[in-house]
């Protein structure tokens, strides 16, 4: 697979190093409006659209912020390339929509990278979740209190922005939570929130907590924060028919679940924790994107 990347600040870094540890697969050029290549990359062919980048490529990798990955998927698809994008998939449901229209109308794929779902421990709930086996589950509480300094919101103009970034952390940083967390419990049918701005000079929330009710009446809970200094672990609280177990960083740190033993994974986390940094250095979890997207790719070949 030869990808070209979108955007090449912050994130790039982790892609050229998981794309250089899966054979079969290089990145071949990047797309940056200022010209600035990934700094792990410096010889990449840079232009500032993507049209102009004369390797050939299959997909591209989409690294720029969040409210602008539909116009860079929109115009690959346009192109006949796969489409892998850094989450959110989008921050409005049209532009999301669009996205995927354009992917199915070029018969292309389109991935996005929810990369805590590749941990092995989560994949292991995954599968007692599908197969019933935790019984009737009564609750389900999420804490994400996390920690970033006014630095990390000046480093782009757009952070901490309705318009681009599209939220604070629930839907920047806490969202891979989230997103196991709607993976293991589906979608609620009622949700209310409430939200604040208490540490930062930004536009949207710096913390704030949400109350989900359930079909099968299950309550959950998320808090989702970048001003808990110095950022804790995120942590999944469950209480079912069988018991609790607790997750911290997504392994299981406490299992209390009658009858089943636990399926905790022994080998050392390759999860990293965003607790305080927006950097991603162990790339192991990307890598399992990547493979992933190529296999799917392969497969519709
Ligand atoms: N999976 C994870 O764990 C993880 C971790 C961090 C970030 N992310 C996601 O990755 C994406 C990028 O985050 P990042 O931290 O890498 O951001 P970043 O460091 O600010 O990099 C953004 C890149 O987008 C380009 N860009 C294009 N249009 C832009 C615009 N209008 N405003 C600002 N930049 C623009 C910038 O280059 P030019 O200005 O040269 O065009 C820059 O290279 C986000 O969607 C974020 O949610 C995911």
């Amino acid at each position: 697979m030869r990808y070209v990347l979108i955007g090449t600040g912050n994130i790039s870094n982790t892609y050229v190093a998981a794309v250089k540890k899966l054979s079969g697969s290089e990145i071949v050029g990047c797309v940056s409006r200022s010209g600035h290549r990934p700094q792990s990359a410096p010889q990449l062919e840079c232009k500032s659209h993507l049209a102009e980048i004369s390797a050939e490529f299959d997909a591209v990798i989409i690294t720029t912020p969040n409210g602008l990955h539909h116009q860079a998927a929109i115009e690959a698809a346009s192109l006949s390339k796969h489409v892998l994008t850094e989450k959110p998939l989008d921050i409005h449901l049209e532009a999301m929509d669009a996205m995927i229209a354009a992917c199915k109308q070029s018969g292309v794929t389109l991935a996005t990278a929810y990369q805590r779902r590749t941990n092995p421990d989560n994949l292991s709930l995954k599968k007692l979740f599908s197969a019933g086996a935790f019984g009737r589950i009564y609750a389900a509480d999420l804490s994400c209190k996390f920690w970033r300094d006014q630095a990390y919101y000046d480093s782009g103009d757009y952070r901490g922005g309705w318009a681009i970034d599209g939220g604070g952390p629930f839907m920047q940083q806490a969202c891979h939570n989230i997103d196991t967390y709607l993976w293991f419990f589906g979608m609620p049918s009622e949700v209310t929130s409430m939200l604040g701005t208490f540490a930062h000079q930004i536009e949207v929330e710096d913390h704030g907590a949400a109350l989900l009710k359930y079909a099968n009446g299950m309550i959950g809970t998320i808090i989702a924060s970048t001003a808990a200094r110095p950022g804790l672990p995120a942590r999944l609280e469950v209480h079912c028919e069988k018991g609790t177990f607790v997750t911290l960083d997504d392994r299981i740190s406490y299992w209390a679940i009658d009858g089943i033993p636990t399926p905790a994974d022994s080998a050392p986390s390759a999860n990293g924790n965003n607790a305080n940094s927006a950097a991603v250095t162990d790339t192991a979890r990307h890598e399992d994107i990547l493979r992933d997207f190529d296999t799917i790719e392969r497969s519709m070949r």
